[in-house]
C-alpha cells in the first residue's frame, strides 16, 4: 500500500528498532509507554498520511523501545471516531504498527461498565465486541496483500493472550473481570435506556474506541488482547451524572494495577 510505504520510509530514517508487540494506550492510561527503555518517540505529525491529534492529553506518538525485554511500539494517544476522523484513519495505525513487525496487539482502553457486578476501577479482559459504529474501517476497496475482503471475526481476542492475562493476574493478585465490549461513536455518553438496551443484547462495557483498531487487527490476523479500564458505571446504574473528570481519575487510580498487568503479559508472550 503505497501511504504505508510512505510511512515507513520515513520511519526508517527516525528508528532503526524492530517491534514485536503493539500497545495502543487509552484515556489515562499512556504513562506507560514512559517507562519503554531506550524508546524512540516519533511524534505522529511527523510522519506522513498521519492526521494531526485534537484532544487535550492525549500525546499523539509512537514509542519504540524495550519493554520487559520485548522490543515494542507503544501508541501515546490514538484517535477517535468522535473527533471527526474517519474509521479508516483510526485503523490506519494499527497497519503501520504490522508494517514495522509486529504479531501481536494490546489494546486498552477507558469504558462505562454495564454489567452491575463490575465496579469503577475494575480491569475487564474483552473476550470479544459489538460494533455499534455504524460502519467499518474496512469500507472501500479491499487490499489484499493485508488480508481478506470478508475477514473472519470469531476469534477477534486471541484465547491464548486471555489466558496469559489472567494467569498474570493471578501471580499479581490483581482482581480481573471478563466481558463484552461495545463501541458507540460517541462523544455523547449514553442515555439509561440505551444503556438498558445493551445490557440485553450481551455488553458488559461500553466506550468509544478499540473496535476500529481491533476489526483492522483481525483484518491483519494479529493476536489481539484488549483490556478495559472500567471507570465509571455507565448512565442509569447509579444515581450520578457520568463526567470526562472521574474517567480521567479512575484511570489515574488503577494504573499501577493496569501498567503491572500488561508488563506481566509482555514477559509471558
Ligand atoms: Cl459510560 N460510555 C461510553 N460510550 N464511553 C465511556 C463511558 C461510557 N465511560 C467511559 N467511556
Amino acid at each position: 500500500m503505497k501511504s504505508i510505504d510512505d510511512v515507513m520510509e520515513q520511519l526508517r530514517k527516525m528508528t532503526v528498532k524492530k517491534p514485536e508487540i503493539g500497545l495502543i494506550l487509552g484515556s489515562g492510561l499512556g504513562d506507560l509507554a514512559d517507562e519503554i527503555e531506550g524508546g524512540d518517540r516519533i511524534p505522529y505529525q511527523s510522519l506522513p498520511h498521519f492526521p494531526e491529534p485534537t484532544v487535550k492529553g492525549h500525546k499523539g506518538q509512537f514509542v519504540i523501545g524495550k519493554l520487559e525485554g520485548k522490543t515494542v511500539v507503544a501508541m501515546q494517544g490514538r484517535y477517535h471516531h468522535y473527533e471527526g476522523y474517519s474509521l479508516n484513519q483510526v485503523a490506519f495505525p494499527v497497519y503501520v504498527m504490522r508494517a514495522m513487525g509486529i504479531h501481536q496487539l494490546i489494546v486498552t482502553n477507558a469504558c462505562g461498565g454495564i454489567n452491575t457486578a463490575f465496579r469503577p476501577g475494575d480491569l475487564m479482559l474483552i473476550t470479544d465486541h459489538i460494533n455499534m459504529l455504524g460502519s467499518s474501517p474496512l469500507i472501500g476497496p479491499n487490499n489484499d496483500e493485508m488480508g481478506p475482503r470478508f475477514p473472519d471475526m470469531s476469534h477477534a481476542y486471541s484465547q491464548q493472550l486471555i489466558l496469559q492475562a489472567k494467569n498474570a493476574a493471578k501471580r499479581l493478585g490483581i482482581h480481573i473481570q471478563e466481558g463484552v465490549y461495545l463501541a458507540t461513536h460517541g462523544p455523547q455518553y449514553e442515555t439509561p435506556a440505551e444503556i438498558r438496551m445493551m445490557r440485553v443484547i450481551g455488553a458488559d462495557a461500553v466506550g468509544m474506541s478499540t473496535v476500529p483498531e481491533v476489526t483492522a487487527a483481525s483484518h491483519l490476523g494479529l493476536d489481539v488482547l484488549g483490556i478495559s479500564c472500567i471507570t465509571n458505571m455507565a448512565s442509569g446504574i447509579l444515581n450520578q451524572p457520568l463526567s470526562h473528570q472521574e474517567v480521567i481519575e479512575t484511570a489515574n487510580r488503577v494504573k499501577a494495577d493496569f501498567t503491572d498487568l500488561i508488563k506481566s503479559v509482555i514477559r509471558s508472550i
